[in-house]
């Protein structure tokens, strides 16, 4: 047990994917893994382990934003040796280009500030996606048919942003969308030498303002898992 997560040492498999809503992670270790079993409810934050395709994979909520997560995943490695962790997650897209469902695997995740920012001092560091997941992962995506766009995310301390001059110049700057958890999610596998990368769908539009109705987030959430999935694996 750590403070924050109540599995038993081995509860936890190498590979762990992180949705934000824990009952996102109910959902999937039903639907994809197979022998699901509950092993965390500490704060109604639910991880389940399973296996897929004989792998042994956990599935566990994150929370939502950098200070949640930075909980979880801290534990996750430290005191359960987590070596694989995929995020998945939906985020808002940022470009023209980029439309309501496509998949955007974050290559880098750009930021005002994480959990870490702190160590940092003046280094404006540039958290970066696992290479073999992130190849792997467009592989995956690409063979689904699925659109599918690599680059640059923000990762943002809100949802409830007051800052468009800054959309703006992310915008002009090529970044593909905005979520709230990659950055400190790269920043702390890079820390201990674990493979990390975001696999996010897109749930709603910061140019068109148009957003997926609640049924539609349910199926890309299943293309993302498949995607996470296959990468954590290839
Ligand atoms: N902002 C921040 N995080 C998000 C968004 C957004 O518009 N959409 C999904 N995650």
């Amino acid at each position: 047990m750590s403070i924050h997560i109540g599995a038993k040492p081995g509860d936890i498999a190498e590979t762990v994917l992180l949705p934000g809503d824990p009952r996102r992670a109910k959902w999937a270790a039903e639907t994809f893994l197979q022998d699901a079993r509950l092993v965390n409810e500490v704060r109604g934050m639910l991880g389940y382990t399973g296996t897929w395709n004989g792998h042994p994979v956990t599935i566990h909520g994150s929370g939502m934003g950098m200070p949640s997560l930075s909980i979880y995943v801290n534990e996750l490695i430290r005191d359960y040796d987590a070596k694989t962790l995929i995020r998945i997650g939906s985020c808002g897209a940022m470009q023209k280009s980029v439309k309501l469902r496509d998949v955007v695997l974050a290559m880098t995740a750009s930021t005002m500030s994480t959990p870490s920012r702190g160590i940092f001092r003046e280094l404006s560091y540039a958290p970066v996606a696992d290479w073999s997941l992130l190849r792997a992962a467009a592989a995956a995506a690409e063979s689904r048919d699925i659109a599918t766009h690599v680059g640059g995310i923000y990762s943002s301390d809100v949802f409830y942003d007051e800052r468009p001059d800054l959309n703006d110049q992310m915008m002009r700057h090529g970044i593909l969308a905005v979520e709230m958890e990659a950055a400190e999610l790269y920043t702390l596998a890079a820390r201990y030498g674990r493979r990390a990368l975001a696999v996010l769908t897109v749930s709603d539009h910061l140019v068109t303002e148009e957003a997926l109705p609640s049924e539609d987030r349910e199926r890309s959430f299943g293309d993302m898992v498949e995607i996470a999935l296959t990468a954590a694996f290839a």
